[in-house]
């Protein structure tokens, strides 16, 4: 392939067959879950019991599983294809030249399937496997609604039922995500909710309670636990939907190959560190093993909820009710009050364990950006590639372009990728504040980070 070639499309039968999971490959002593009441790790019966009442077997095998290749489904590979897999690389020339960077930049494009992001590659696998075991029924929280939308249209290809719990900062300034997963036959409350004892105890607290995924996950858990046929599906965070999310990066590295290029810096933005993971790890591996150790893994996280950047490497609670596992990761605290900032996938309070871990151990990096300095550089890029990014995208793309600076100053000619996590045609808003220069900033303060560190559980020696 000619190497000014501007976009690397795969045959519908060169989609990868098998998953990568990191887990064999993370240097030794990667930190196991523990219970949320006992702290009891695996394989205590509790957490175990916990776990399966939460989860289809499957994905708990996956997340326990020592094969660094997971066979995906024919059932789930079919299913991909028919939403858009797999997904075009692309190079973004006229942001290049708008830079003046020598850098090349390519992007892979997440945003081309019914709803438009990274979401729906995990949502299908947890739908099938859970439809496999006979659930019926999924809950869920989801945040900017992107991943209440891509669960809400696996369990409609799957004919499954959906509830979804959506953060009430975003069910209210996101109409839009709402009537696609209604589309889809889901129902949406918003959260804090008064179906469930989590929501009501943050609903007395405060009656407009902004919400945040800590406590959506509460509720959707309490929901699942309190009836039959039920599971839970959670968006991010955990090993097995990071493994899910590989396909991104096993694309991406073909494409690349065909270019007959690899790439110096590979970057994504984090929430609860799905996307980045999905698209990171099947490089990362290379590194891991010794090969193409000059590679850097930049992750971008907003400066309202700093989880790597500010935060601490701890055991933390999942979620606000402190109802599902408690995981080593970057964390805020589980208390921690996100403010409402408009990229709400990016308002989780840690990022997962296999990704913090390697932000531990040195072999990834993350930076924090604000609000209106991302969709600054998300205007740009829409400006000159014609996208127009979800603002958690958007803190991708600002990580990107300061990397494209930095290569101007040094003249050095780096390959940088990044993943196009979503597109922002449901998050107009956004823009709009950022047009009328209304749009706020929000920073983690001290006295913000200190209250959200100080109730991390006591674990025992
Ligand atoms: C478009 C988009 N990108 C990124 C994220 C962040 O989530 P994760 O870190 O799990 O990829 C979200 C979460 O909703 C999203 O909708």
């Amino acid at each position: 392939m000619a190497k000014n070639t501007i976009k690397v499309n795969l045959h519908t039968e060169e989609i990868p067959t098998k998953w990568y999971n990191i887990l064999p490959h993370l240097p030794p002593g990667y930190p196991p879950p523990l219970h949320p009441k006992t702290f009891n790790p695996p394989p205590s019966p509790d957490l175990m019991q916990l776990m399966s009442r939460l989860f289809p077997k499957e994905c708990l095998m996956q997340a326990a599983s020592s094969e660094p290749e997971i066979e995906i489904p024919d059932e789930v590979l079919q299913t991909y294809v028919s939403v858009g897999r797999p997904t075009p690389l692309q190079r973004a020339t006229r942001l290049e030249k708008k830079l003046g960077t020598p850098a090349k930049i390519y992007f892979k494009r997440e945003d081309v399937n019914p709803v438009g992001s990274h979401k729906p590659n995990t949502a299908i696998a947890q739908a099938y496997y859970n439809m496999k075991e006979g659930v019926e029924r999924l809950t869920t929280e989801t945040g900017a609604g992107q991943w209440g939308s891509a669960l809400a249209l696996a369990c409609c290809l799957f004919n499954m039922d959906c509830t979804v719990y959506m953060t009430r900062s975003s069910y209210l300034t996101k109409p839009g995500r709402k009537t696609v997963m209604e589309a889809f036959g889901a129902e949406v409350f918003p959260s804090p909710s008064d179906r469930t004892d989590a929501g009501k105890k943050f609903l007395k607290q405060d009656p407009n309670h902004p919400g945040s995924l800590g406590i959506a996950i509460s509720e959707a858990a309490e929901d699942c636990f309190k009836h039959e046929n039920t599971k839970y599906s959670l968006g991010s965070v955990l090993d097995f939907v990071l493994l899910h999310q590989s396909i991104v990066g096993l694309e991406a590295k073909r494409q690349m190959e065909l270019l007959d290029q690899y790439p110096d810096i590979v970057v994504g933005c984090i929430g609860g560190g799905s996307n980045y993971g999905g698209f990171s790890y099947p490089f990362l591996q290379d590194k891991l093993k010794g090969k193409r150790k000059d590679t850097r893994y930049i992750a971008a996280e907003p400066t309202a909820v700093p989880s790597t950047t500010k935060g601490i490497y701890e055991y933390d609670n999942g979620d606000t009710a402190e109802i599902v596992p408690v995981v080593k990761m970057y964390t805020v605290g589980h208390t921690y009050q996100c403010p409402p900032i408009h990229a709400a996938g990016l308002r989780y309070h840690g990022k997962a364990p296999s990704m913090s871990y390697l932000i531990h151990k040195g072999l990834m990096e993350s930076r924090a950006y604000g609000q209106r300095e991302a969709i600054e550089a998300a205007d740009l890029f829409a400006k000159t590639e014609g996208f127009i990014a979800a603002p958690e995208t958007a803190h991708a793309i600002k990580a990107t372009i300061d990397l494209a600076l930095e290569c101007k100053k040094t003249g050095e000619e780096k390959t940088i990728i990044f993943n196009y996590s979503g597109h922002g045609l449901l998050d107009l808003r956004v823009y709009e504040e950022y047009r009328s220069s209304t749009l706020k900033d929000f920073e983690a303060s001290k006295e913000m980070l200190e209250a959200g560190l100080r109730a991390l559980p006591k674990i025992p020696a």
